[in-house]
């Protein structure tokens, strides 16, 4: 018998603000597992390959109340791909690769019931991180919800937070929309500027309601954010107006605040879509999108921008600069290469 090191990373605490590494999340290269003969129980071993790190991540960490909630004790869990290493199950064979959206934070996985896991083809010059991105959940999201919600007339203006996420501004730009997007740093400004946001701007720094006073009234608000930009958009919103709620980072941290502009959605006769990847029918879509938005992504005609960071041992700074907004665009954690 041979052990190998299976490193992995642990919710430890519930935070009482942003998540704190090594106490909120503690890495754990303690435990060890046997390659060779660990019981599958039927199933499949899975050699972690990349990571996703994204916001919603916050919200499994306030202990009870959410179906998905990270345990305290137990690793976390989310997007991820991996390869498989031995298989017991037909339906998988070694060296395939799969996508899963709760792989375990560790190096190595036993998967005894692996029917949640789908096989991989990788785009030759596309890394693995592309599938976790903008063609993995955010961009799946970005690309359903748009189409489904969206509603979008070619010539009409489109708000976009945390427009470094990316996808929105390109399907924006390309069904023809004025595109006014914010992010919190010049350098991300300058990113969407250059996946072609007409106006861009740091919110941090540059007073929302003025761009909006300027360049709106706004058809469509992507709102990633909710909290005082969220009523900012209500204020400057067009009559029948559509308001795609994808998240509300702003309030994940610190608290959610009550809006103060609801009396718009009546007197403005707008339309409030959740856009939630896991209420979105993936079905009509997920053909379409990967055979129209792989190639894309190849050839470089829709763009992207990734920030990666290799270790598990990583994994709790990631998690805080995505909360904070540190990261400089889509965070992933490469645990091992293919
Ligand atoms: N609903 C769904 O199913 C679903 C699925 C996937 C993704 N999403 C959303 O899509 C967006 C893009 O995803 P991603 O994975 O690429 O995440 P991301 O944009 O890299 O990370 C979240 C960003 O939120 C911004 N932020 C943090 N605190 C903020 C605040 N108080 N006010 C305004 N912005 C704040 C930060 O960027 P700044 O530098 O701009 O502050 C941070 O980088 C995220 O907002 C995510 O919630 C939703």
């Amino acid at each position: 018998m041979t052990f190998t090191k299976n490193s992995r990373v642990l919710f430890n605490s519930v935070p009482t603000g942003y998540p704190v590494p090594g106490e909120t999340t503690v890495y754990d290269s303690t435990q060890t597992i046997d390659l060779e003969n660990v019981s599958l129980e039927g199933g499949i071993l899975l050699k972690t390959l990349v990571l996703s790190v994204d916001p919603y991540f916050r919200v499994l960490m306030n202990g009870e109340g959410h179906p998905a909630s990270f345990q305290i004790g137990k690793p976390l869990y989310g997007f991820g791909i991996a390869k498989v290493l031995r298989s017991e199950n037909t339906g998988f064979a070694i060296g395939q690769h799969v996508f899963g959206y709760n792989l375990v934070h560790e190096e190595y996985s036993v998967v005894p019931d692996p029917t949640g896991l789908q096989i991989m083809d990788k785009v030759a010059n596309l890394p693995w991180s592309v599938y976790l991105g903008p063609a993995g959940l955010p961009g799946q999201t970005a690309y359903i919800g748009w189409k489904e919600f969206a509603n979008a007339k070619e010539g009409e203006t489109v708000f976009v937070t945390t427009g470094a996420g990316m996808m929105v501004i390109q399907l924006a730009k390309q069904a023809g929309l004025k595109v006014i997007a914010s992010a919190g740093s010049e350098e991300k400004v300058k990113f969407m500027k250059s996946i072609g946001a007409d106006v861009a701007f740091n919110y941090k720094f540059t007073d929302t309601r003025g761009v909006l006073a300027k360049e709106g009234p706004i058809d469509i608000y992507w709102d990633n954010v909710g909290g005082d930009i969220l009523d900012a958009a209500l204020e400057f919103s067009a009559v029948q107006g559509r308001f795609l709620e994808c998240g509300a980072i702003s309030g994940y941290n610190t608290g959610h605040q009550p809006l103060k502009n609801f009396h718009l959605i009546c007197d403005r006769s707008l339309h409030i879509h959740g856009v939630l990847m896991g209420h979105l029918p993936i079905a009509k879509y997920i053909g379409e999108f990967y055979a129209t938005m792989l190639p894309k992504l190849a050839s470089g005609e829709i763009k992207f921008r990734e920030d990666v960071s290799h270790g598990l041992d990583k994994m709790g700074d990631v998690i805080l600069a995505v909360q904070k907004g540190s990261n400089k665009a889509k965070a992933v954690v490469v645990v091992a290469e293919d």
